[in-house]
């Protein structure tokens, strides 16, 4: 069968690009894939993480992959630094990958920003990390958003010159799968902007453990503009932000914009809002509460990544053993 890698990192909330855009599909593909998810704390720390706070929110990322209905049993949950095979490949792999190909990965570039003299190290190489995350488990298909796909050109990159380099047929190329509408929510303030982590305005976003009030008050804030909502999908071109509304519409209620849009079609925006936030209130609202539920038992949670990462070290020894063959180095 067909093996899926996948992570997220445990910065903060999650919200509904995370939701729409991976975990949602995640869910989707357990019955076809033999799969691993994985909270990526290694990845978190990148960027700096309040200690506790990083415990915290590595149990909440837990939490919400089960609620919404990643059963722990049949797939791997586990946290990354549970399992030291993936930074000894990015070792490896460090040894592999050009500067040239790192230099030009544009996430480094926009989180790094202006003081890009005082990133860590880490943060440039984030993306060999993530390939080692993906290789260490011969991995064949990575579900992701659209903003990771440079990441996982990477990853082919990677795979293909060490396989190359050596000569031999180790590693499989994965293959990204970047499903539907979602695979790319706008920040609810900016149509233009990705809906993210990072953003400043907590109105840019809804999380995943946002209340109705909440969830209801941020759409009411959302950008809009003047117009009534067109009847037909090409009358979204040049908004951004009534595209963006409409896409979460379409993919929260699992359909495509072109059936939406004639429900929707000639309603004012604040018509349309209340639709929305109805609709986001039924779909979230009992992921939030399962939430909570699993949260008020944090040694459940803890017991669910220990036995995660145990099974995960199975899966990575053997390509370990293998690559250390293949590179030279002496082993038991
Ligand atoms: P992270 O935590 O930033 O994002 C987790 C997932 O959410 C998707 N995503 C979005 N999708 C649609 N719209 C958005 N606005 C949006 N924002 C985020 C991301 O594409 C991602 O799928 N580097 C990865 C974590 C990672 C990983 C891996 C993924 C580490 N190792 C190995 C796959 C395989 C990341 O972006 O995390």
């Amino acid at each position: 069968m067909d093996r899926i890698f996948s992570g997220i990192q445990p910065t903060g909330n999650l919200h509904l690009g995370n939701y729409l855009g991976a975990m949602r599909n995640w869910v989707r593909l357990q019955d076809s894939y033999e799969c691993i998810y994985c909270v990526v704390d290694l990845h978190a720390i990148t960027m700096w993480q309040d200690p506790a706070e990083l415990r915290t929110s590595t149990r909440e990322v837990t939490a919400a992959f089960i609620a919404a209905g990643i059963d722990p049993k049949k797939n791997i949950i586990f946290n990354q630094s549970r399992n030291s095979d993936h930074t000894e490949l990015t070792w490896v792999f460090n040894c592999v990958a050009r500067l040239g190909w790192l230099n030009r990965m544009t996430q480094f570039k926009e989180k790094a920003g202006k003081h890009r003299e005082n990133a860590s190290i880490g943060l440039y190489d984030y993306p060999v990390l993530m390939a080692a995350d993906i290789l260490a488990y011969k991995a064949t298909h990575v579900p992701v958003g659209d903003d990771q796909k440079q990441h996982l050109e990477l990853a082919r990159d990677i795979a293909q010159k060490f396989n190359n380099d050596f000569g031999v047929d180790l590693f499989p190329l994965p293959e990204p799968i970047i499903l539907g509408v979602a695979s790319r929510v706008m920040s609810l303030r900016n149509g233009t902007q990705k809906m993210s982590k990072s953003d400043p305005s907590e109105y840019s976003r809804i999380n995943l453990n946002d209340g109705p009030d909440d969830i209801a008050l941020k759409i009411r804030k959302a950008k809009t503009d003047p117009e009534p909502l067109p009847s037909e999908v090409a009358g979204l071109e040049g908004r951004p932000e009534a595209e963006n509304l409409v896409g979460i519409y379409a993919a929260l209620g699992d359909r495509q914009p072109e059936e939406v849009i004639g429900e929707i079609g000639g309603l004012s925006f604040s018509q349309f809002k209340e639709k929305l936030t109805e609709l986001a209130v039924a779909e979230l609202g009992p992921i939030g509460a399962e939430m909570q539920r699993l949260l008020a038992e944090p040694d459940e949670i803890d017991k669910v990544l220990s036995d995660g990462g145990a099974r995960a070290r199975a899966l990575t020894a053997p390509v370990l053993a293998e690559v250390f063959e293949t590179v030279g180095f002496l082993t038991d």
